[in-house]
């Protein structure tokens, strides 16, 4: 049995979803012959470790009734350097303009050793290859599966299933808010406004809907997408940007009327990065309703690939982080052979 000691900065939806699917996968993970411990874990303004494991069913308690998860007094900095452990999940708050805190944690992490599994975009934004070339320079690995399309292998597709492919373009739609206001839009003759407050009546977009709206949050993932197929360096201000907010029913009704949906879609190619609202053919993979995400790989040998899952959640975005951290244990057994 493998003893994978873990620290999990950020105890908020995803932080503890991750806790939740560790304590639920416990046999599976005993199947493939791995033990997580949670060793640490932080919020804005406290921390807990121990450094047998952490009873998790009693942190997640503690932080519901107490809106914190331990004691005040360490920074997220020190229980990242000074906890020995072998891996951090990295799932605080995104902010695309600075990335932090997760660009210092993920930072730290590295530079002190630690494998990295995160679910925040932010840090990726503008500095993808400066956090990939450090991961790299100290011989430590930097996943990120559940930063596009939650519960959607969208990264693991790319890199290791259609290895050997030349990626000549993804379509893809990557905010489930935009998609699901759109849907409404279309359906229901709603204009934007009254679909925006249904979906954020429902949980489904944010008290503060900019990220979604304007294409910022999509556009950040379209980012790390392009990193990931292309490895060339593509920041968030390379990308054309055009979010939903100013498209009317009466659009929406004309495109219906000519058999087409309008979509938020994002493209990523060598030549293109953009994220804007686009007819899509009714009958075309992408022209689906709700809240899902989708992507279509366009490749010269596996020709087109279409990927679909759930693109937030809790316990979904934790399904990535976990496959990330398996992934990162395999690998390290393979290099210990
Ligand atoms: N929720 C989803 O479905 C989903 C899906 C995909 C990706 N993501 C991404 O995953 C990340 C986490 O999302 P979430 O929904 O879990 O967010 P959240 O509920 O707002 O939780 C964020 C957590 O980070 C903590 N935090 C903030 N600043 C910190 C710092 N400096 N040091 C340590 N902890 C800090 C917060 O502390 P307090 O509790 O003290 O406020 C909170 O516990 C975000 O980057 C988000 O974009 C989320």
């Amino acid at each position: 049995m493998k003893d994978i000691k873990i620290s999990i900065i950020g105890f908020g939806d995803v932080g503890q979803g991750v806790v939740q699917v560790l304590s639920q996968k416990q046999q599976t993970l005993e199947k493939l012959g791995v033990n997580i411990k949670v060793v640490a874990i932080a919020d804005s303004r406290s921390s807990l470790v121990n450094a047998d494991g952490i009873d998790l069913k009693k942190a997640v308690k503690v932080k519901r009734n107490t809106g914190i998860v331990g004691r005040r007094g360490s920074t997220t900095a020190e229980i990242i350097k000074n906890t020995d452990h072998d891996l951090v999940v990295e799932v605080t708050p995104t902010d695309i303009n600075t990335g932090e805190p997760g660009l210092t944690n993920i930072l730290t992490a590295i530079e002190s050793g630690k494998h990295v599994v995160t679910s925040n975009k932010g840090p990726f934004a503008r500095n993808y290859a400066k956090l990939m070339k450090a991961a790299k320079d100290h011989g430590v690995v930097l996943r990120y599966e559940a930063t596009v399309g939650g519960a959607m292998p969208i990264i693991n597709l790319i890199e290791e299933n259609l290895a050997g492919n030349t990626i000549e373009r993804i379509d893809g739609i990557l905010n489930g808010t935009c998609n699901y206001i759109l849907t409404r839009m279309g359906e229901e003759t709603l204009d934007y406004q009254h679909a925006l407050l249904e979906a954020q009546e429902l949980g489904i977009a944010e008290a503060d809907p900019t990220y979604d709206v304007m294409g910022i949050d999509a556009a950040c993932k379209l980012v790390i997408l392009a990193n990931t197929a292309y490895n060339n360096n593509t920041v968030f201000d390379d990308v054309s940007i055009t979010g939903i907010t100013k498209i009317t029913p009466q659009a929406l009704e004309l495109a219906d009327k000519n058999g087409y949906r309008v979509r938020l879609i994002c493209e990523v190619s060598e030549q293109v990065l953009s994220v804007a609202p686009k007819l899509v053919p009714k009958k075309h993979p992408l022209a689906v309703g709700g809240t899902l995400n989708i992507a279509t790989i366009h490749t010269d040998l596996s020709k087109m690939v279409t990927i679909s899952g759930i693109g937030a959640g809790s316990i979904e975005t934790a399904s990535a982080i976990l496959s990330d951290i398996i992934h990162i244990y395999r690998a390290c057994l393979a290099n210990t052979r």
